[in-house]
């Protein structure tokens, strides 16, 4: 029998790693086993992941030779970086060259890199529209990402670049909940006027991920986009009523109110979705629900997330 092909995966303990985890694990017959990568073995998260069946080795993507030696002997890795635990674009960046070098010098015949738009493209940083951030950048969680493509061309790793969406989970982990307006009815707030935001269940991402895997060389070089469902302001609002028993309002405030929200990342979230809203047809074009469905056919969509979830959305 043929031995498992080893997937190596960073974020195993987190949203879009952890789903691939399971991912390989759901599929014992597939061809594949698991490699969960953590910065702490001895954690409570790393001890389920094992007990579940995962290999789990110790690796931060801060450290060079870790990542070298959590590839050793990998067939593929899932490469995600943390945005959010450093706010640092120029982190970001190092972060995902060092993953980079690793899949080049292990020989790993097949990555994975978790990345979203370099939005300079589109609005480049002379454009007024939105302010420009930390001096080089107008989404700096998105254009470091979309930046680090090149690397892994440029060495020559065979990846797959996988475009993600908005998570409906930041409805409950990420403060972006239904809150009680001044009249005491639920407002859902979101800057992206009547455009459509595309959006998936975090744990979709990496079912779509064992996807990719599964299908062999075939997305190698390519870019591939996965959302669950394209929706509005108004409809998520729509089914948030349903899910939650209660109507809700879509409140939609124009993205230089959300920059002003002062939260951490309120500047880069409030560009993130301006650009989403002003280049939505690029923007949706590049992320096909049929194609994620076809990687993953437990997709679900808004209203089966909802079901599943409604119980953890806390209103603020
Ligand atoms: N929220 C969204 O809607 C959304 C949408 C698209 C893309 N993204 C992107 O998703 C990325 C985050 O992925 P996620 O949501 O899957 O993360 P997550 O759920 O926050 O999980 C983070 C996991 O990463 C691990 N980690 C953190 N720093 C590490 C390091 N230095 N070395 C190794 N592991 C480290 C941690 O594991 P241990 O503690 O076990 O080491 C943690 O469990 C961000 O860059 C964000 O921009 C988010």
């Amino acid at each position: 029998m043929a031995e498992n092909k080893i997937i190596a995966v960073f974020g195993a303990t987190g949203a879009q790693g952890g789903g691939l985890v399971r991912a390989i694990l759901d599929d014992p017959g597939g061809g594949f086993a698991v490699r969960a990568l953590t910065r702490d073995p001895k954690s409570a998260k790393a001890a389920e992941l094992a007990a579940m069946g995962a290999e789990v080795v110790g690796a931060d993507i801060d450290d060079a030779a870790s990542i070298e030696r959590a590839l050793a002997g990998a067939h593929g890795a899932y490469f995600v970086t943390f945005f959010w635990e450093h706010f640092s674009p120029a982190r970001e960046k190092a972060e995902a060259r060092r993953m980079a070098e690793a899949a080049k010098a292990t020989g790993l015949r097949h990555a994975i890199w978790s990345t979203l738009e370099d939005t300079r493209r589109w609005v480049p940083l002379s454009d007024e529209r939105m302010p420009t951030l930390m001096g080089d950048y107008k989404v700096p969680h998105f254009d470091a990402k979309g930046e680090s493509d090149a690397v892994f061309r440029e060495l020559g790793v065979p990846t797959t670049f996988l475009l993600t969406s908005f998570y409906w989970d930041n409805l409950i982990n990420f403060g972006m909940g239904p809150r009680r307006g001044p009249d005491g009815g639920l407002l859902f707030t979101l800057p992206m006027g009547d455009k459509r935001l595309p959006g998936i269940a975090a744990e979709d991402i990496g079912r779509c991920a064992y996807g990719i895997f599964k299908a062999g060389d075939r997305y190698i070089g390519e870019t591939v986009g996965i959302a669950g469902e394209h929706l509005s302001g108004t409809e998520m609002a729509e089914r948030l009523g349903r899910a939650l028993g209660e109507p809700v309002t879509y409140n939609a405030i124009s993205p230089a109110d959300y920059r002003a929200l002062g939260f951490p990342g309120a500047e880069d979230l409030g560009n993130m979705f301006q650009f989403k809203r002003d280049f939505e047809a690029d923007f949706r074009a590049a992320r096909d629900p049929t194609v994620a469905r076809a990687l993953n056919p437990r997709l679900q969509d808004f209203a089966a997330w909802l079901e599943a979830n409604k119980q953890r959305i806390t209103i603020a």
